[in-house]
């Protein structure tokens, strides 16, 4: 795979390539911002996909064994986690499911933990499902956000859910062993549910290791949700599937019989043979890609720290998002966002929809051939020296 093979997406019905306009003010910018990359699939995954495609049947989807089967394996392989038979099901995705969550298992007025500054979608569904985000935010070291534990303890007396982010996105922690079994002893001790959203997984650096959750303890994973898909890793996000663990019978019905309500119970099929011709032919690949993806994220870091060091970064341990403080230029978000459109070119996502910690900071999605990479951090690097130059 050449990943350094420049693609244009534009007039691909690409969220991050369509409406520039609308959404940033002009089309002239490099988009990086929604979190998908602009590199093509795993040929294996192509090849059957154009193989389903070519029989002409698109019936309604009843799933055979293989696919949860390509599903343990992976969780086995990739993260050591032995997950119960019969613990999977398919969804429509991981955003979607979250929501779902929050209906089946809270009440209205309920408080709910994220941990901010945090994928925005999460704070939305909370809201919009009439739910309260109780926010525990993450604290900024020199090296890296850390959990505040204090804070958390404080909160899961009054809460009802944690939605956790592992690894974390915008900040690219990826939370130890030990800083999960903390979080899995506040849930227990405080009747908490964990939701873990395991979607950036697979994107994990310097040969650190990805830990779900529910892989900790027995007790752990009798109060823990996880959601995860191929999704974000073979860049077929627009295939709307995902999947869901629930090592726990009596909460897999009460999820069950809430989507029941809908008649959300079907699968796209298109997304499940990519999940399975992922899963099992596709590994190589995402090694290849991880490894490109990581150098994306050293040249990135390198480059600020050495051309425009009135930035900072903590480089990312996991995912291809780099999280930019901006702080020192002291602009409001919105002068920030005008500063990245007109002056730098830049489609980036605002700091501020993550929290109000992400105030001052962008989101840089690296998710995409270095050429580009390199273009948007020149422009970046003349824009800064124009701006400090005045
Ligand atoms: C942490 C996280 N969860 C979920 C999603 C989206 O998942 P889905 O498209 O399956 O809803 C994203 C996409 O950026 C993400 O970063």
């Amino acid at each position: 795979m050449n990943f350094d093979k420049k693609i244009d997406r534009r007039g691909s019905d690409s969220e991050k390539h369509n409406n520039l306009k609308e959404k940033f003010g002009s089309d002239d910018i490099i988009p990086m911002w929604v979190a998908d990359m602009d590199f093509r699939s795993c040929k294996s995954v192509v090849k059957a996909l154009k193989n389903r495609a070519q029989e002409g049947l698109y019936g309604y989807v009843y799933n055979d064994k293989s696919i949860y089967e390509s599903i343990y394996k992976w969780q086995e392989k990739r993260y050591g986690w032995n997950v119960k038979k019969g613990s999977v099901f398919l969804a429509n995705g991981v955003v979607s499911s979250i929501a779902f969550a929050i209906q089946a298992f809270t009440k209205e007025k309920d408080e709910i933990i994220i941990q901010t500054p945090v994928y925005h979608p999460f704070a939305r569904v909370i809201k919009e499902n009439g739910r309260k985000v109780s926010a525990n935010s993450l604290k900024l070291t020199d090296e890296r956000y850390e959990i505040d534990f204090k804070d958390l303890e404080k909160r899961a007396q009054k809460a009802k859910m944690l939605i956790l982010c592992n690894p974390h996105n915008p900040t690219g922690r990826v939370f130890s062993q030990d800083e999960l079994e903390r979080i899995g002893q506040i849930c227990i001790d405080n009747d908490i549910l964990i939701i873990s959203d395991e979607i950036h997984s697979d994107f994990v650096f310097d040969g650190k290791k990805h830990i779900p959750i529910a892989s900790l303890s027995k007790q752990i994973s009798k109060r823990t949700i996880t959601l995860n898909a191929a999704s974000k890793s073979f860049n077929v996000a627009g295939l709307m599937t995902s999947y869901v663990i629930c090592e726990n019978k009596k909460l897999e019905a009460i999820y069950k019989s809430y989507l029941k309500r809908f008649e959300l119970c079907d699968n796209n099929i298109f997304g499940t043979v990519a999940l399975r011709s992922a899963y099992e032919s596709c590994e190589d690949w995402l090694d290849e890609l991880v490894k490109y993806l990581q150098d994306n994220r050293d040249f990135a870091c390198e480059f600020i720290k050495d051309h425009i060091p009135i930035l900072d970064v903590k480089k990312p341990e996991a995912t291809y998002l780099l999280w930019i403080d901006f702080r020192k230029l002291g602009l409001s978000p919105t002068k920030l966002e005008k500063f990245l459109v007109q002056k730098a070119k830049l489609g980036l996502n605002n700091g501020i929809i993550f929290g109000k910690e992400g105030k001052g900071f962008a989101r840089m999605n690296l998710g995409t051939q270095r050429e580009t990479v390199k273009e948007a951090l020149a422009n970046l690097k003349k824009a800064i020296d124009g701006f400090l130059a005045k």
